[in-house]
């Protein structure tokens, strides 16, 4: 190792090599003024999020203990899917819905603009866990920043600091996360609130389980341990192993009867998991408690039934829509305080307020930071940008279920995929079979969200709610999972579904309420895999009748009901055409069993 003359580089709290050397190489290349290795501790919080305030990066809110609010770079407000690469050695290996570039190619492009690219800041060392620290196998990651708002928003996010550097060890395996907002501060630069660079890269190197970022300080493309590792990473790692990294949210229902069952549900970015997952049910004696609201990894237990745990220890929620109505379990977690939101608007004493949260606050300082009064929000400018987030502790949240670390998991009794559509997919529908499940997961379509840049609304392809995060082929990643249904016992297997609460009627309003009002079709669920509830077979799978949900208490129209479960074969025949170009765009890849499927679909549709 040479002998760097960079403060901190020196105090390194392990013997690990493999680490010491990144570190060292890094530092190298960058050239920080500082190096710091992060201890994940509340004094490091303190110190940090008082760097944040005094570079105004953060500003304080009185009115909610330990956190602050930030607004980001105008053009850094979400994930940068045209800047996210798969660089694995062979092509076909990305596949045709990943970016892909030649890894030596690409690593000599970043590494010329990580050259330097950390002067005049302090770099971050963190090492972290995805998932519980007790795993028989935990999932280590080490990133090195220079944004102080990626440590503090890793502090929530995942388990850092010195307890993970000791379970580490002097060779356990990790996966190197490095990071930079591409702003080096030379001589006579002044820093910016939100440094970052216009030029924006999130790169993956499958085959070595890397991950370079640059460019981006926003939570999707810097917090490397979430869509980056979790996801991307993880689902390469897990088709080599045998388990699934998947998109997913997990809960737990209790029923009036005390019968437990956990879902995992699939929805794409912005389109209700953080909502499902802390649900409050308006049905008499039904419960939701929360595990995760974004990620899971399932991988099938000695009994033969698929367990999920979630890798992360904090919500990275979408702000707006989220109220004492919609989501007041998010409104009790956000405020024990101790949280960050970014891009939202903050009131004149010290709250934050975003578009759909209750109160109508007359002055605001807007996400741009701009003075904002309900004039501009009619005039089109909204004060909190539609992807703005929150970040917040797990272990905050009043319906979080006691399990929800256990290194173990919870054994999985349905997979719900959905997504976003103002017409064609009915409120729920039951798969006929696991091949069928995956057929419909592969095929899930929705609306583009502000949770990544580009035009919002436009109907997409969204597999199994991973079209962002699949870090190789789809194809093959179709394959896996029907491979994994062939491999379990086919009564052990999570009965799959497919749900739709986004289904507009023709004066554009929702058809149904949404919400907590989604515990009726959990309801509907749980009785199918208990046999105690009615489905009449469709075109797309099974569909229950307006009857056959528990509709009591409910202020709805029946025809509207009526109306969401509609499976229209005009419409759906209308989508033949849409998937079969889907698959064509997959490739030689695409499993024979997906056609299959696809032409059973054809003739059920006449
Ligand atoms: P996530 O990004 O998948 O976790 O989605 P969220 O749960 O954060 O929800 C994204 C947006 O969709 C928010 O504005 C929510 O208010 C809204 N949303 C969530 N669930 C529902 C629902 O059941 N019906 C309707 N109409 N909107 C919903
Ligand atoms: P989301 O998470 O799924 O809760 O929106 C962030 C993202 O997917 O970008
Ligand atoms: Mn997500
Ligand atoms: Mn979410």
């Amino acid at each position: 190792m040479t002998a760097l003359a960079i403060p901190g580089l020196d105090h390194a709290p392990t013997t690990h090599e493999r680490l010491l050397s990144w570190v060292h190489e890094v530092a190298e290349l960058t050239s920080p003024d500082e190096v710091v290795w992060c201890d994940g501790t509340q004094q490091e919080w303190d110190r940090l999020t008082g760097r944040l305030v005094d570079a105004g990066t953060f500003v304080p809110l009185p009115r909610r203990p330990n956190s602050f609010w930030c607004a980001s770079d105008p053009d850094d407000v979400a994930r940068v899917e045209e800047r996210t690469f798969i660089c694995s050695r062979d092509e076909a290996d990305a596949g045709a819905t990943n970016n892909w570039r030649d890894p030596a190619e690409m690593k000599s492009v970043m590494t010329d603009l990580y050259r330097g690219s950390m002067r005049g800041r302090t770099m971050y060392v963190i090492p972290f866990c995805m998932g519980p620290l007790d795993a028989d196998k935990p999932m280590f990651g080490v990133e090195i920043t220079d944004s102080e708002y990626v440590v503090v928003s890793m502090h929530i996010m995942t388990r850092v600091g010195r307890r993970v550097i000791d379970r580490m060890g002097s060779d356990a395996d990790f996966v190197p996360c490095l990071h930079s907002v591409g702003a080096p501060l030379d001589e006579g630069v002044e820093d910016v609130p939100w440094p970052c660079n216009e030029t924006k890269y999130i790169t993956h190197f499958p085959e070595e389980k890397t991950i370079w970022s640059f460019g981006s300080g926003y939570g999707g493309n810097a917090l490397l341990g979430k869509k980056c590792y979790s996801l991307r990473i993880a689902s390469s790692l897990a088709r080599e192993e045998g388990w699934l990294a998947e998109h997913m949210l997990i809960l737990k229902l209790t029923s009036p009867t005390d019968k437990v069952h956990y879902v995992a549900a699939a929805f794409p970015s912005a389109c209700g998991k953080t909502n499902l997952a802390m649900l409050e049910p308006t049905i008499p004696g039904w419960r939701v408690e929360t595990l995760g609201d974004d990620i899971a990894w399932m991988r099938f237990g000695k009994d033969g039934r698929l367990y999920a745990v979630n890798p992360e220890n904090g919500f990275f929620g979408v702000a707006p829509g989220t109220n004492w109505k919609t989501n007041p379990n998010a409104m009790r977690t956000l405020e024990r305080g101790n949280s960050i939101f970014t891009n939202v608007a903050r009131t004149a004493d010290g709250d934050v307020w975003w578009e759909g949260m209750e109160g109508s606050p007359e002055n605001l300082t807007s996400w741009k930071r701009q003075d904002w009064t309900p004039a501009d929000g009619e005039a089109g400018e909204p004060a909190a940008h539609p992807n703005s987030r929150y970040c917040t502790p797990m272990n905050q949240c009043p319906v979080l279920a006691p399990e929800w670390d256990d290194p173990q998991g919870v054994p999985i009794s349905a997979i719900l995929f959905g997504g976003r559509r103002a017409t064609t997919v009915p409120l729920v529908a039951q798969a006929r079979d696991w091949q069928h499940g995956v057929f419909l997961g592969a095929t899930l379509s929705s609306e583009k969200t502000a949770a990544a840049t580009g035009a919002v609304g436009q109907v997409r392809r969204d597999p199994m709610a991973m079209l962002p995060f699949i870090g190789y082929n789809a194809g093959d990643y179709f394959q896996h999972w029907v491979d994994l249904g062939k491999q379990a016992d086919a009564g052990a297997l999570p009965s799959i579904f497919y749900v739709n609460w986004f289904r507009r009627g023709e004066d554009g309003r929702f058809l149904w309420p949404g919400f907590g009002e989604n515990s009726r079709v959990l309801k509907w669920i749980v009785e199918r895999l208990d046999g105690d509830a009615t489905a009449a077979e469709t075109a797309v799978g099974l569909v229950p009748g307006a009857d056959a949900l528990d509709l009591s208490g409910l202020d709805v129209r029946q025809a509207d009901v009526e109306a969401a479960l509609a499976v229209d074969a005009e419409e759906w025949r209308a989508e033949l055409p849409l998937i079969e170009e889907w698959f064509d765009t997959i490739g030689p890849a695409l499993p024979s069993t997906m056609r299959d499927e696809l032409a059973a679909l054809r003739q059920r549709l006449g």
